[in-house]
């Protein structure tokens, strides 16, 4: 084979290796600002990155109370429903039933880019923060901390007691990010839509995503002479 061949084969062979990055496990819990979760779904799909999702037994009381959306139970209904308000057939998208343990990210021998869960429930967080595993998505929590892999925490819920602090606090020490969807106002939002784009996608900055636009800060905005 010609050097020229070999070199673009070996080209391709690493673009590929480089490209084939593992899922990111995406866990929604029963705390507000489930948009916060769609959103973030839809931004990843859009960019077609692949995506494993547990909705937790609380959250689908919520989503119905602030989306207005029944969500089915069973997984592959679920893909059907959250696809169709994402509006988008691109990346993959593969759903858990809450309830089950056996699912491939429950081992830590399965791969993934890490776990996010958001919005994180303080029930969630307490039992992750306990060592308890009742369900999926507490499982999969304390798998990532045992194998030291990413897991970015968003807890929800305001205010936060001494439980909840130290709860967070644990789950800091053992090695999560604790990321509160903590809006900005320093990129200057003119819509709702901004703020939840800001705190989305400075949560999945965390994965080290960059999925759009996103006004970052660059300095001071004008050189006024007035600074204190
Ligand atoms: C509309 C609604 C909003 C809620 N918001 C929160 C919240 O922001 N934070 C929280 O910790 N719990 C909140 N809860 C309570 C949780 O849903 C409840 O504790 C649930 O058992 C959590 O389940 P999970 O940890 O399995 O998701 C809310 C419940 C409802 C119905």
């Amino acid at each position: 084979m010609k050097s020229t061949k070999l070199t673009a084969l070996l080209l391709t062979t690493l673009m590929t290796t480089a490209e084939a990055q593992p899922p990111l496990l995406m866990a929604v819990c029963g705390a507000s600002a489930q948009v916060l979760a769609l959103r973030a779904l839809q931004l990843l799909l859009e960019a077609g990155e692949s995506v494993e999702m547990i909705i937790s037994r609380g959250a689908f009381e919520v989503w119905r109370a602030e989306l207005g959306l029944v969500l089915p139970v069973a997984p592959d209904e679920q893909e059907r429903v959250l696809r169709e308000h994402c509006g988008t057939a691109a990346g993959q998208l593969r759903c858990y039933r809450w309830n089950d343990q056996a699912a491939p990210p429950a081992s830590g021998s399965y791969r993934l880019r890490g776990m996010l869960i958001l919005p994180a429930s303080m029930g969630t967080v307490g039992r992750i923060a306990s060592g308890i595993a009742t369900d999926l998505v507490e499982r999969c929590a304390d798998v990532q901390l045992k194998e030291a892999r990413p897991l970015v925490i968003a807890p929800r819920e305001m205010p936060w007691n001494l439980i909840h602090l130290r709860n967070l606090t644990t789950l800091a020490e053992a090695g999560a990010r604790i990321a509160p969807p903590v809006p900005a106002w320093y990129h200057q939002p003119e819509t709702l839509q901004d703020m939840v784009d800001f705190m989305v996608l400075r949560t999945l900055d965390l994965f080290g995503y960059d999925l759009a636009p996103l006004r970052r800060w660059s300095g001071p905005i004008s050189a006024s002479p007035q600074r204190p």
